[in-house]
């Protein structure tokens, strides 16, 4: 039991205050979340989306990562090896101590800015704490929150760094996944909080565990993974991981 797979989706943040896309607090204003995570509601309404990105920003850099992301970074010391697979595009895996070259973030990053047309992007990620100042986030997009950030390069909107519905994952993203799955099956792969919409989800924890691993979804729900794991774990993930992690670090020592 010495390499692990872990991918997460929404419900692992829930018990840090940021709503789920699928949940009933995931509508904004009224508006589905699914439906404003798209290229369309862009074209049509750049102004309206960014402000939704904004505000999830502001969510997210006023949460805290909860027990959950905690119990994962604490695994991944003890793991031989280890890759995180989140679909959340807020940054509280990496605030709980796991570190980037641990984790794929394959719905991107909503704290990078992105050129809609050309390769121009950057980071607006909220300063380290060592480095904060009152203001030091008016640099980036907090500048812009009156107007459309446009390209300094080509002109073109910004817009978030993330993946919306009908875009295709990024590739690099992509690879870093299979390069892990093709290496080595794994001893442990654990579900979190996702409803698996994405049969690319459910593909990877198959492939992983296909040598007799342990599949563990944890969600209050049943979702279309459900009926492929060994373990189903119907409580809130917050409550449930630091247990599970415990469990395999006290019963595995090598793990
Ligand atoms: P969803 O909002 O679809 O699902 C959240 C899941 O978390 C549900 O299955 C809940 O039952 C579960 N859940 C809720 N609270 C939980 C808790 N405390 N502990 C454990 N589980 C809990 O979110 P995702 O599955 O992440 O993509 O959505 C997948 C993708 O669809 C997102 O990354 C986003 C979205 O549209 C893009 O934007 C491309
Ligand atoms: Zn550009």
């Amino acid at each position: 039991m010495v390499r692990v797979l872990i991918i997460t989706g929404a419900g692992v943040s829930a018990e840090s205050g940021i709503p789920t896309f699928r949940g009933k607090d995931g509508y904004w204003r009224n508006l589905d979340p699914i439906k404003l995570a798209t290229p369309e509601a862009f074209a049509r309404d750049p102004e309206l989306v960014w402000q939704w990105y904004r505000e999830r920003r502001h969510r997210i850099r006023d949460a805290q990562p909860n027990a959950a992301h905690e119990a994962i970074a604490n695994l991944a010391q003890c793991a031989d090896e280890f890759l995180l697979v989140t679909q959340n595009v807020d940054d509280l895996h990496e605030r709980a101590g796991l570190a980037k070259a641990e984790m794929v973030q394959i719905h991107g990053d909503i704290f990078v800015t992105k050129c809609s047309r050309c390769d121009l992007n950057r980071d607006d990620a909220p300063p380290s704490i060592a480095a904060a100042t009152c203001d030091a986030a008016s640099e980036g997009e907090e500048g812009q929150e009156n107007g459309l950030p446009r390209c300094t390069k080509c002109g073109a909107l910004m817009r978030p760094g993330v993946v919306w519905f009908g875009e295709p994952l990024p590739s690099g993203e992509i690879e870093r996944v299979e390069n892990y799955l093709q290496r080595d099956p794994c001893g442990v792969v654990i579900v979190v909080g996702t409803t698996a919409t994405f049969g690319y989800i459910i593909d990877w924890a198959l492939r992983a565990s296909r040598r007799g691993g342990e599949l563990i979804e944890v969600n209050p729900e049943e979702t279309p993974l459900s009926q492929f794991a060994t373990r189903l774990v119907r409580e809130p993930a917050a409550v449930v991981l630091p247990k599970l992690v415990e469990e395999f670090t006290a019963s595995s020592p090598q793990i």
